[in-house]
């Protein structure tokens, strides 16, 4: 059944830089006005339309992702409010931790609270974002403002490349990639109990009307069968060890500079970003994460629990 399922076939794996479009530009407030214009394309105010036609048939490709550098002496507010036009052309944002997130250290431990780890400085392992099981956002991008002094750099993956060589190394994994595993129940405003963890069911692997669909978090799995009191499964570790070990093989590694705008496609792109360390005195890390909503088929409304 599941051999069935056809894979494109891809290049060798590359970061994909776009120009920044000349629209986007031509339009770009004055510095003065940055922070007023920003606030208007968060409240969903009708802006310019560009074309975005290469873009998101980059990011719906198999590479599904692409890096656009602004110019790093444009403003903070300017840099926001190119970044948030430019996303809405894509879709919508989502706003369940704010339509433009900040992630900063801000000190937190992630092994010892619910924090999730965009909240500390450690190696996020490869990922995609949402421990929902109801919810996957359909892009999940970042805007570099400071690359910070010493690690950070980012990590990128794409599923289609990781199926193939597990077909061909580990076929009968597949199948246990195909089963639905708990994930933590780690989102605010959401219930958080065994029922809730176990219900919280996600496949590695699963395919829909718009093909693949690609959800990786080995940290918050493991950790929710923990909870339950129960064994993670030696085929399941054994999947995790496989994808693992692939992705360190295989992942691209890059370091965002300021003004860059990373874009991936999260339902078949897995990202990382290494551990880094801000200096003192020295400017910290910062990047703008956003999720867009409705690029495919997520919806950021859909949900009646949402805080
Ligand atoms: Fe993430």
């Amino acid at each position: 059944m599941t051999n069935s399922f056809h894979l494109p076939l891809t290049r060798e794996a590359h970061l994909v830089r776009l120009p920044i479009p000349h629209a986007l530009r031509a339009a770009l407030p004055h510095a003065d006005d940055a922070e007023a214009a920003l606030a208007q394309v968060l409240q969903g105010v009708e802006l310019v339309r560009f074309d975005v036609r290469r873009l998101a048939d980059q990011l719906a490709s198999t590479e599904g992702h692409a890096v656009l550098g602004a110019p790093a002496h444009w403003t903070d507010a300017q840099l926001r409010w190119a970044y948030a036009v430019l996303l809405r052309q894509l879709g919508s944002l989502n706003d369940r931790y704010g339509k433009l997130f900040d992630v900063v250290d801000r000190g937190l431990d992630h092994t010892s609270s619910n924090a999730p780890v965009s909240k500390t400085k450690a190696a996020t392992g490869m990922h995609t974002d949402s421990s929902d099981a109801r919810y996957n956002p359909d892009l999940v991008s970042l805007l570099c403002l400071q690359p910070g002094s010493v690690g950070g750099q980012s990590l990128l993956a794409n599923a289609h490349d990781l199926l193939r060589r597990l077909r061909k190394a580990h076929p009968e994994l597949e199948l246990v990639a195909r089963q639905a595993f708990p994930r933590d129940v780690v989102t605010p405003g959401l219930a958080q109990d065994h029922g809730a963890i176990r219900a919280n069911a996600i496949p590695v692997f699963s395919t829909d009307a718009h093909g693949l669909v690609f959800r990786y978090m080995r940290y918050w799995t493991e950790r929710a069968i923990a909870k339950l009191g129960e064994e993670v499964p030696a085929e399941l570790t054994a999947l995790f060890d496989f994808i693992d070990a692939d992705m360190a093989e295989h992942a691209l590694r890059f370091s965002l500079r300021r003004g860059d705008m990373l874009i991936a496609n999260n339902r078949t792109v897995v990202h990382g970003r290494e551990a880094f360390e801000d200096l003192p005195g020295a400017a910290r890390r910062c990047l703008v994460r956003a999720w867009v909503d409705g690029f495919l088929d997520s919806r950021a409304d859909s949900l009646p629990l949402r805080a």
